[in-house]
C-alpha cells in the first residue's frame, strides 16, 4: 500500500532500524527494489530526481511506483520525490501522488548552491505547510553535501559553483538544526556530514576526519525525535568497481560510505539512508559482464535481467544490514 513516509520513519525509530531510500529511474531498478523488499520483508522508500523525470517522464516514473504498489500490496511503499529545488516542483510532485516530498532549500532553483539559512527555512515551511494539508510528509536539508578535505560539493549540488566550502557548510551545526526544525516542521532532516553524491565521496577509506559520524551524534543529542537522513550514502563497492574495470570499464580508485559506518548513523538516529550510486555500478558490471560472456546475445531481456539480479542483491544486503528487514 501507498503510505506517507512520516509513518515508516516513526516505525523504524520505534524499532531502531533504519529505511535505505532506493532512486528509481526505470522498470529494472522497481523491480529489483521490490523484489529484495519481498525477500526480505522490508518498508519501501523508493525516490525519484528531477533527472529521473527528465529520463523517464513524470506519468511513466507514477506508474512504475503504482505499479510496485499493485504487484506487492502486501508491502508499504512510501513515493518520495528527491531533491526538490523549489515549492512548485514539490507541489507537481504532490499532484502526481507522491505520498512524500523533499524540499531542499541547500539548492536554487538554478540547481546552484544556496547556503541562506533564512531562504532555506521560508521555502521548506511553505512546502511543509501545503504538504502537510495533503497528508504528504516533507524532508528538509540543512547543510552543503561536499567533501570535508577539498571542500568541493558534489556533482549535482553546485560543484564549483561558489568555490571551496568551508566546514561550517559541510557540517550541519546542531543548534541551527534545532532553530531550522522549530521553525519549518519538517518529519526528516537530511544533513551534511562529509558524503558527496556520486561515485567519487573518498579518495581513500573514510576516517572521523573526512565522514563525521561523531556529527550524526551531536545533532541526534540535540534532535532526539528528527528523523535524520544520510544523502550520498553509496558504499561503492569495490568488487563492482573491479567487475566494471575488468570488463572494459574506466572508473578510477574510489571509496564510498561503508556500510557499517551507515549503521553507527543508524544507531545515532539515522532513519532515511540514501542509495543511488550503488545500484547504477552494479547495473553497469553486469551489463558490461554480460556483453563480453555473451558477445552473440541480442535481446535486451537477457542482459538487463541480470542487471536486475545484480541490484536485487544490493538491495537486500542493505535491507538486512539496516535492519529494516522484516518490518514489513
Ligand atoms: O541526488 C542525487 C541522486 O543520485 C539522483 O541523481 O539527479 O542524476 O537522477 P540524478
Ligand atoms: P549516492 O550517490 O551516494 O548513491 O547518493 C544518492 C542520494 O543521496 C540521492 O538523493
Ligand atoms: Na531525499
Ligand atoms: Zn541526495
Amino acid at each position: 500500500a501507498l503510505v506517507s513516509m512520516r509513518q515508516l520513519l516513526d516505525h523504524a525509530a520505534e524499532h531502531q532500524y533504519g529505511l535505505p531510500a532506493f532512486n528509481v529511474n526505470n522498470m529494472e531498478q522497481m523491480r529489483a527494489i521490490m523484489e529484495a523488499a519481498d525477500h526480505t520483508n522490508s518498508p519501501v522508500i523508493v525516490q525519484a530526481s528531477a533527472g529521473a523525470r527528465a529520463y523517464a517522464g513524470a506519468p511513466f516514473l507514477r506508474h512504475l511506483m503504482l505499479a510496485a504498489v499493485e504487484e506487492f500490496p502486501h508491502l508499504p511503499v512510501v513515493m518520495h520525490q528527491d531533491h526538490g529545488a523549489s515549492p512548485a516542483v514539490c507541489l507537481r510532485s504532490i499532484q502526481l501522488g507522491f505520498s512524500s516530498v523533499m524540499m531542499d532549500g541547500s539548492l536554487h532553483e538554478d540547481g546552484k548552491t544556496a547556503t541562506d539559512f533564512d531562504y532555506n527555512v521560508k521555502v521548506t515551511r511553505a512546502v511543509a505547510e501545503f504538504a502537510h494539508a495533503c497528508g504528504v510528509s516533507v524532508e528538509g536539508e540543512l547543510g552543503v553535501l561536499g567533501s570535508l578535505v577539498t571542500g568541493m560539493a558534489g556533482e549535482e549540488d553546485g560543484a564549483g559553483a561558489e568555490g571551496k566550502l568551508d566546514h561550517s557548510q559541510l557540517l550541519t551545526d546542531p543548534e541551527e538544526a534545532a532553530r531550522f526544525v522549530e521553525a519549518t516542521h519538517v518529519d526528516a532532516l537530511a544533513i551534511a556530514i562529509g558524503t558527496s553524491h556520486g561515485a567519487y565521496k573518498f579518495s581513500s577509506p573514510p576516517t572521523g576526519e573526512t565522514l563525521s559520524i561523531d556529527r550524526v551524534k551531536l545533532i541526534h543529542a540535540r534532535l532526539p525525535n528528527t528523523h535524520l537522513v544520510m544523502h550520498g550514502s553509496s558504499s561503492v563497492p569495490q568488487e563492482w568497481i573491479k567487475i566494471i574495470n575488468e570488463y572494459g570499464g574506466d572508473i578510477a580508485p574510489t571509496w564510498g560510505v561503508p556500510v557499517e559506518e551507515i549503521v553507527q548513523g543508524i544507531k545515532h538516529g539515522v532513519r532515511k539512508v540514501n542509495i543511488d550510486t550503488d545500484l547504477r555500478m552494479a547495473a553497469t558490471g553486469a551489463i558490461r559482464r554480460a556483453f563480453a560472456q555473451n558477445p552473440s546475445e541480442f535481446d535486451p531481456r537477457k542482459y538487463l535481467k541480470q542487471t536486475i539480479t545484480a541490484m536485487r542483491d544490493i538491495c537486500i544486503e542493505r535491507y538486512e544490514a539496516f535492519g529494516a528487514a522484516g518490518h514489513a
